[in-house]
């Protein structure tokens, strides 16, 4: 079973070609154009601009995904051919979405290859399947044991998704205002930092002292799975103001201070999401805990995961490079829908930027 997966949801073009051989997931090509470079002059992701980039560079990438399989297939002539078409067709940014999945029903046609469209937060939970995205002591294939609880969390999303089972999702929490990723983001962007803010923080972290600022965490307390985050970006707004006015500088951070502030925000936002993701598995106690989006990359987070999820979960997270958005995870998380033919139909596809998975 072979499968092209298309994500185009928000400032990454994305195309995949991955084949599942004996219950093996292997991934054939994983091509990502990603946009943050352009994106970094305006401090976040301009909509108008990531889809004009991604109308000029959807069809580059997917022939940089297909050509070798192509000229294999040529030369072997084996006509072992795509079996179907992935797409993300919500949610995002509409203009962005629109972009992949024209792309993907006019390929679906012409190529007469079947056509599924994913939605993108199923991808994400499903990137624990692509290869090594398990941990060391974890059992030989990557296996989702249901029910599963997923932390989805990335710079649109974050929320404790509960599946009872393959394809049954039901909302336990979800953030009631920023995300996750956009409390890295837009504390980045206070420091003076660049975009994708995440990373960034996450390095200078490395050589901060994380309780040196006394940082929030919104809604720690309370007993269910609501979060918070722009109580917690406001707060960081006024310790930036007041320790560069105490700095007598008036403008920025001194070095040591930037590390200590990344540090702390690091602290802060991974304590809230560990809390709850502990309260989340403590109450349901599923198979399975999964982290998963671009958050999931953060170390920080991983190992306090990882040390502190009650051990009747197995924990899964996704493979560093498969964190942040790529089209493999668009591919797998098509696998079962392609085996069983419940394929869409071109014409019925169209981009929903507000698909709820849950
Ligand atoms: O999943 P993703 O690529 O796109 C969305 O669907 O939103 O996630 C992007 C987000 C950005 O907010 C970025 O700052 C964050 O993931 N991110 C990180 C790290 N790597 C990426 N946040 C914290 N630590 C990281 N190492
Ligand atoms: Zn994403």
């Amino acid at each position: 079973m072979i499968i092209l997966g298309i994500e185009t949801s928000c400032d990454d073009t994305a195309a995949a070609l991955i084949e599942e051989k004996n219950s093996k997931i292997l991934i054939l090509k994983n091509i990502i154009y990603s946009q943050s470079e352009i994106h970094k002059k305006y401090g976040g992701i301009v909509p108008e601009v990531a889809a004009r980039e991604h109308v000029e560079t959807i069809i580059p990438v997917i022939k940089e995904a297909t050509e070798d399989f192509f000229k294999k297939e040529k030369r072997t002539n084996k006509n072992h051919k795509i079996d179907a078409i992935a797409v993300t067709s919500g949610p995002g940014l509409a203009t962005s979405l629109h972009v992949g999945v024209e792309t993907a029903k006019s390929l679906s046609l012409a190529w007469e290859i079947p056509i599924i469209g994913v939605n993108h937060i199923e991808g994400h939970i499903y990137s624990v399947l692509l290869p090594y995205s398990k941990l060391k002591n974890s059992a030989k294939n990557n296996k989702i044991k249901f029910p599963a609880i997923a932390l989805i969390v990335s710079g649109g999303h974050t929320e404790l998704i509960m599946i009872k089972k393959e394809g049954h999702y039901s909302l336990l929490g979800r953030t009631r205002d920023d995300a996750a990723g956009e409390a890295f983001d837009k504390s980045a962007k206070m420091l003076g930092l660049s975009y994708p803010g995440g990373p960034i923080i996450s390095k200078l972290a490395e050589k901060g002292n994380p309780y040196a600022f006394k940082i929030p965490r919104p809604m720690i307390e309370r007993k269910d799975f609501e979060l918070s985050f722009s109580g917690m970006k406001n707060a960081i707004r006024l310790l930036i103001q007041k320790s560069s006015n105490l700095q007598k500088e008036n403008t920025s951070l001194k070095e040591g201070a930037v590390k200590d502030m990344c540090a702390s925000i690091e602290q802060a936002i991974v304590d809230v999401l560990v809390s709850k993701s502990i309260r989340a598995v403590s109450k349901y106690k599923p198979k399975t805990f999964i982290v998963a989006g671009g958050v999931s990359a953060n170390k920080k987070l991983r190992k306090s995961l990882e040390n502190r999820i009650p051990r009747s979960a197995e924990f899964l997270y996704p493979k560093t490079e498969y964190c942040m958005d790529n089209a493999a995870m668009i591919a797998v998380a098509a696998l079962k829908r392609a085996k069983n033919k419940n394929f869409d139909k071109p014409e019925k596809i169209s981009a929903n930027s507000n698909w709820e998975l849950v």
